[in-house]
Parts: structure tokens; C-alpha cells; sequence
């Protein structure tokens, strides 16, 4: 079997025509590197689906999941057990003060799913307002709620899902909201659901008073605020939640009223997904059904790598490294804008960032061969003209810049 017949094989691939689709032949990996037996080791700077936060190979992980599948390796959802309730503790830990409980789910498509279903319990309203430039996952729910090119293709989706255009990539520096206005004019508005930097859809980082004004208008009408840390939780801006970087109109810490994850909650090591619940909200289930429920809720294998994961970025201070090489990835980025007549701006927050080319000239066939021929992995997104960069968070100053200068020359070569 060549490496471009994967529409072959007896299963699908995701968000692909399966004809012609290619696949990657992963056999492993160590550290920051994968290796494929197509390609080679391949330097991973994109951690992957954005999940790889602690690479490949890792030895703490890896001793956890054994661990815990010879204590407990099948549960129920009703289960208790000690790591169950420590990997909830570790998360609360984190959030801001007042959040109470986590509802645990398979990934981040259906944490997103499960907080669109609390907020409606909860506030008796279906409404949901979300932006454009955004993805929230593939469940029906989330992808209704996402504004990116996957949502129509699902369509027709949930009632009640409300987008607005108001993070503009170019200009720079970020828009101020509608928000608060498009709030006011829609009325019985459930939540807001927003990344607190957007992910795939371009690393796009809101103004310093953005959050302030999103919160205030949510208290003012009634909806509640959500925080999808999917893709930027976890250390990956350089605070262990995204949303950290904001404050409030008092100027204390933003408090949302649910936070969703996924993704690197486990480095990619297991299958999870969380809401975090403020008491505010979650006080409303001491009386009243909490609807929600999943067979593989908190499947302990999964559990195991979310507690480990979090001790690892908290011992070893992972998001605050990713904040010390934020300087080093963004000063990257800039060279190559630059340089690059084709590159037209870049964005970038901790160890999290972006460079847009000239989509109308850059062929990013042809920079996805170019960078495959360096051995470097990063994210495409060919309909915005991205390329984005986000390694594991255990990345060397010495790995950065030799990742850097792999997808520079990439770019170099296809926009020469
Ligand atoms: C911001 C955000 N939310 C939700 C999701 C969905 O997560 P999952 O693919 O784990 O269901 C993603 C996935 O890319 C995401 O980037």
C-alpha cells in the first residue's frame, strides 16, 4: 500500500473526500518528535490535533495508564473512585474561585454539548451566541454553534444559534464586540459560548477589555458565559486556562459560568473532555435533574491521564515555560513576515501562534510538501491562509528554533 491510498482502508477519515485522502502511518514517537514510516521522525509543531501538549512517548503517562488499568480498568458512570475525584479536584484547583463541580465527558465536542444542554436546563432559554470565526466541535450541538465552513455541511442545525462577525484577523490587533449589542437586540439569549483565543479558525487574541464587556453583558441579559478551553487550556497561551489573560470590569479574574476542555486534559494520552461547573449554576442540580449522561462517563483509564497530565504541567511549571518562549515563537513569526512579501501578519500568545499568507498566491499543496520534505508538522488552514504553530509545551528553546526555521524555509521555498 503506497501512502496517498488511505480512502482505501476499511475505515473513515475525518473532514475528507476519502478518495485520495492520505493518512499518517504513525508507528511512534519521543519527546517532541513522531515517527511515521512514510515520512520519518517528524518534528511536531503542532502537537498533533493540538492534543500532544506532552509529546509522544511519554514515560509518566504511559506508567499511568498501566497503573491504573490494574487497579480499576472498567467502570460506571456512577462510579466512585479516589482518581475520579483527585483529576476533579486538580481542574477546580485551577478554575476561578466559586467553581464547584466537573462534568466529565468523552472530548471536547460533547463538553461543549453538555454545557449547551446545562445552560438551557438552568436558564430555561435555547439561544446561543457565538462568533463566526470559531469551531466548538462536530456533535450536532457544537457544530450548529461553531461558524466555521464544517457548520453548514451539517445544517440544518439547533435553533436558536446565533453568530457574530466581530474578531477581524485583518487588522491586526482584534475588534471590540458587538456582543453586548447583539445581545440586547436578539433578547432570551441562553449563553454566550466563545474561545477565549480562537484556535484553529486563525489564533485570533480579543482586545484587553473584550472579556470585561462580554461578562458584563451576559450579567446584564441574563445568559450565561462559557469558556471553551478546549484547544487553549492547559498552558498552552502561557496561563494554564486561556481566559486567564483577561479581567473583569473590576479588573479582578474573568469568572465564566461553565469551563469546557478537552484535549490536552490528557495530552492525548486518553479520551476526555470536562465542564467545569460554577456553584451558581451547579447549586440548580441539587433539586433539579441534571439530564446528562454518558456510558464511558469518567472511564478510569482516561481519568488516570488527566490526573497525571495536570500534576506534569504543574510540577514542571509547563504553563510558564510556554509563557518564557513566547517571545522566542512570536519574534519567529515576525522574521517571516518580514522577510516574505507573501506573509502578511502574524499573531501569537505563549507558545500558540500564526502567520497569515497571501491565499491568493501561496499554494499551500505545495507548502504542505514543502514542509513534509523538512520534517515538520504544523496546522494548515489553506481557506484562511494559516499556518499555525503550536508544539508540545515541553519543547527546548533549541527544538523551537530548529522547528522554526524548518517551517520558514517551507514558507521561503513556496513563496519564492
Ligand atoms: C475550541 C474547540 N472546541 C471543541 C473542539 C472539539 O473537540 P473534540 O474534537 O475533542 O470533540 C475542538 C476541536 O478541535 C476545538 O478546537
Amino acid at each position: 500500500m503506497t501512502a496517498r491510498d488511505g480512502g482505501e482502508l476499511p475505515y473513515f477519515f475525518t473532514w475528507s473526500k476519502q478518495r485520495g485522502v492520505r493518512g499518517l502511518r504513525m508507528t511512534g514517537g519521543e519527546g517532541v518528535y513522531f515517527d511515521t514510516e512514510d515520512q520519518g521522525r517528524m518534528l511536531d509543531m503542532g502537537s498533533l490535533t493540538y492534543q500532544a501538549a506532552l509529546g509522544h512517548g511519554h514515560r509518566r503517562m504511559i506508567d499511568a495508564i498501566c497503573a491504573q488499568a490494574q487497579r480499576l480498568c472498567v467502570s460506571t458512570p456512577s462510579a466512585v473512585y479516589p482518581e475520579k475525584r483527585a483529576l476533579a479536584e486538580l481542574l477546580l484547583a485551577h478554575a476561578p474561585e466559586g467553581f464547584t463541580k466537573v462534568f466529565f465527558t468523552l472530548g471536547g465536542s460533547d463538553a461543549n454539548e453538555n454545557a449547551l444542554k446545562i445552560a438551557r436546563m438552568v436558564t430555561g432559554r435555547y439561544k446561543v451566541v457565538s462568533r463566526y470565526r470559531s469551531y466548538h466541535g462536530a456533535t450536532l450541538g457544537a457544530v450548529s454553534v461553531g461558524g466555521d465552513w464544517r457548520r453548514p455541511l451539517a445544517e440544518p442545525g439547533i435553533p436558536g444559534a446565533v453568530h457574530v462577525l466581530d474578531l477581524d484577523a485583518a487588522s491586526g490587533r482584534e475588534g471590540k464586540t458587538d456582543i453586548p449589542r447583539v445581545l440586547e437586540l436578539e433578547g432570551n439569549v441562553g449563553a454566550v459560548m466563545l474561545e477565549p483565543v480562537v484556535g484553529h479558525n486563525g489564533v485570533l487574541i480579543p482586545d484587553a477589555d473584550y472579556y470585561a464587556r462580554v461578562r458584563t453583558a451576559c450579567d446584564a441579559h441574563g445568559a450565561l458565559m462559557i469558556a471553551d478551553e478546549v484547544l487553549v487550556g492547559f498552558g498552552r497561551t502561557g496561563r494554564f486556562f486561556g481566559l486567564e489573560h483577561w479581567k473583569d470590569a473590576a479588573g479582578e479574574r474573568l469568572v465564566p459560568d461553565m469551563i469546557t476542555c478537552g484535549k490536552a486534559i490528557t495530552a492525548g494520552y486518553g479520551t476526555l473532555g470536562a465542564v467545569l461547573v460554577h456553584e451558581r449554576i451547579a447549586n440548580y442540580f441539587d433539586d433539579h435533574v441534571l439530564a446528562a449522561g454518558l456510558t464511558h462517563y469518567a472511564h478510569p483509564l482516561a481519568i488516570a491521564t488527566g490526573a497525571e497530565a495536570i500534576r506534569i504541567y504543574d510540577e514542571e511549571r509547563l504553563p510558564e515555560h510556554a509563557a518564557a518562549l513566547g517571545p522566542q515563537l512570536a519574534s519567529a513569526l515576525e522574521a517571516i513576515v518580514d522577510a516574505q512579501p507573501k506573509a502578511l501578519r502574524h499573531r501569537a500568545i505563549g507558545l500558540f501562534g500564526c502567520v497569515d499568507l497571501d491565499r491568493r498566491v501561496v499554494d499551500f499543496g505545495r507548502l504542505a510538501a514543502a514542509l513534509e520534505a523538512r520534517h515538520v508538522f504544523v496546522h494548515l488552514n489553506p481557506s484562511l491562509g494559516s499556518v499555525i504553530v503550536s508544539p508540545p509545551l515541553l519543547i527546548t528553546e533549541d527544538e523551537l528554533r530548529d522547528g522554526m526555521n524548518r517551517v520558514a524555509e517551507a514558507i521561503d521555498e513556496v513563496c519564492a
